[in-house]
């Protein structure tokens, strides 16, 4: 059982993402679920994480894999009940997990009864109101409003049958609500209170910079650089952080909703928390989410996208310490989510980006702060190549690019072929499992001693050991150009990222990621009093 942490259980957290369809299947349909969350949940405990994230759940079509809600407060029937939720919080409390649901507030699904009803009703219409129609440019309308492009690729816009456009800055089928809307803040407190009122720890925010748009939906200027990671070179994924001033993210306006629902989260017991997805152009703009007032955590975006060198990687903790610590907020730390290539594929697969994977993992579980894992990176699993016939995201079928669904691959939990256990009916479930994954399986690595699995294990119990006494100060160590290094409290981390051993200071190591201390893409915990 994990032993909680104490003061907001949040501050030093490690949070495991459940990507809900490829975790685990109970009912053999191919598609993860609750009930198979709920089964697999010692397995949590023993990883020693304190918290999990669960992707949405929610009643949805299904579009964006349930990032299109239909019915914000009950479970879609293909991951189970109401009852099944209540039962996968019950046993994550009592194993000592805290549970953060995803909360998607910028858009609906166009299944949405609110949605159904803006299409059947007239333009300029209540109904037509709580979503951004308008009428369309050009002498008969056929313009679309503005430029504005859809993140899964085309225009943001879709026009309907009678000559209006609605907004659409994902999916066509995710309408983008309009939040100056009184009934649409309104709704969303039910949503949060709903969930409280049940007992979860947090929301994950998605897509939390969006919500508000520059008045009178200004053109975008595409022509503005944006600070993209190298992750999108050559494939879509979504880190491409905005440049600054765009109209459609990061508007002022969002940070009173946040007010609004810290006194919300405020006025439940149990240090009730929001995690923001918000993709900013800067740590201080990130920071700006974390105001003492507003939200208790923002994803780091800008450790995930730095690149492979010790000077980024400085770079973005001095940025994000200096940015958070200006607002009195702590730090988080994520190398992969399910909307970004898998990070040791990142860091070149195979045996170099193994062993720059888990040199980052220790890297970024030694800072102050809280960390967020995503299903899988456990088990030190790859990007899969999906064939396009199979492919499943929308934005790989809009743009007929690769897309995601390379990180979204259901776990392999034992056995020797598809679906290694990740549910009882035989044959490959939602997305195929590559062959090699039998060898990568939970119960092919548990208890072999060097797997990444039990790296994992034993990176977790030794920060444990530190993470809430080391403090919060860094001081960043000057051991040459290519090594990240630094000290928090007796904890000195270094991570070598040139290509030769160096020398590691004086101190007891605590751990290593590699064979051996200061080689060449590892990182080293030493114990070095000052
Ligand atoms: C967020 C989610 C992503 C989803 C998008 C639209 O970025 O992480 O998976 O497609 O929002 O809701």
């Amino acid at each position: 059982m994990s032993t909680p942490l104490t003061g907001p259980w949040w501050k030093h957290a490690v949070c495991y993402q459940i990507y809900v369809r490829s975790f685990a299947d109970a009912d053999g349909d191919g598609v993860g679920d609750l009930p198979g969350i709920t089964a697999r949940l010692p397995y949590l405990s023993d990883l020693g994480v304190d918290a999990i994230w669960i992707t949405p759940f929610y009643t949805s079509p299904q579009h964006d894999h349930g990032y299109d809600v239909a019915d914000y407060c009950d479970v879609d029937p293909l991951f189970g009940t109401l009852t099944d939720f209540d039962a996968l919080l019950g046993r994550a409390h009592e194993l000592g997990l805290r549970v953060i649901v995803d909360l998607v507030p910028n858009h609906t699904s166009s299944a949405h009864p609110w949605f159904q009803a803006a299409l059947a009703a007239a333009p300029g219409s209540p109904e037509r109101a709580r979503y951004l129609f308008r009428d369309g440019m050009g002498e008969n309308g056929e313009e679309p409003p503005n430029n504005w492009k859809s993140i899964f690729g085309g225009q943001a816009w879709t026009r309907v049958e009678d000559g209006q456009w609605y907004l659409h800055l994902f999916d066509t089928t995710q309408p983008d609500l309009d939040w100056t809307h009184p009934e649409v803040p309104a709704m969303f407190e039910d949503v949060l209170r709903f969930w409280l009122d049940r007992g979860v720890d947090g929301f994950r925010i998605d897509v939390a910079h969006g919500m508000y748009k520059a008045p009178g939906l200004p053109d975008a200027d595409y022509s503005a650089p944006h600070p993209v990671g190298p992750l999108d070179q050559d494939d879509p994924s979504m880190v491409d952080l905005p440049s600054k001033d765009e109209p459609m993210w990061d508007q002022p306006e969002v940070h009173n909703l946040y007010r609004r629902w810290h006194q919300i989260l405020a006025s439940y017991d149990g240090d009730r928390m929001g995690v923001a997805e918000a993709w900013t152009a800067t740590p201080e703009a990130m920071a700006h989410y974390v105001r003492p007032d507003e939200l208790q955590q923002t994803f780091n975006f800008h450790w995930l996208s730095a690149p492979w060198s010790a000077a980024a990687f400085a770079e973005v903790i001095t940025g994000t310490l200096d940015a958070v610590g200006s607002v009195g907020a702590s730090a988080t730390w994520v190398l992969s989510n399910h909307d970004v290539i898998r990070h040791v594929t990142r860091y070149g697969g195979g045996a170099r980006g193994q062993a720059r994977g888990r040199a980052a993992l220790l890297a970024m579980l030694a800072l102050p702060g809280s960390a967020y894992i995503y299903q899988g990176e456990e088990l030190g699993l790859e990007q899969v190549a999906v064939p396009p016939e199979l492919r499943r995201d929308p934005r790989s079928l809009v743009t007929g690019l690769v897309g995601r669904d390379g990180c979204r691959i259901p776990l392999p939990w034992g056995g020797e072929q598809p679906p290694y256990e990740f549910g009882p009916t035989a044959g490959q479930p939602w997305l195929p499992q590559p062959e090699a994954w039998a060898a990568l399986s939970v119960a092919a690595q548990k208890g072999v001693a060097g797997s990444t699995l039990e790296f994992y294990r034993e990176a977790l119990a030794v920060r444990r050991t530190f993470a809430e006494t080391a403090g919060d100060e860094v001081e960043m160590l000057d051991l040459g150009a290519d090594v990240l290094a630094f000290r928090r409290g007796d904890l000195v981390c270094l991570l070598n990222c040139g290509a030769t051993a160096v020398e590691v200071p004086e101190g007891e190591v605590l751990l290593c990621s590699g064979d051996v201390p200061g080689a060449s893409d590892t990182t080293t915990w030493l114990r070095s009093p000052h």
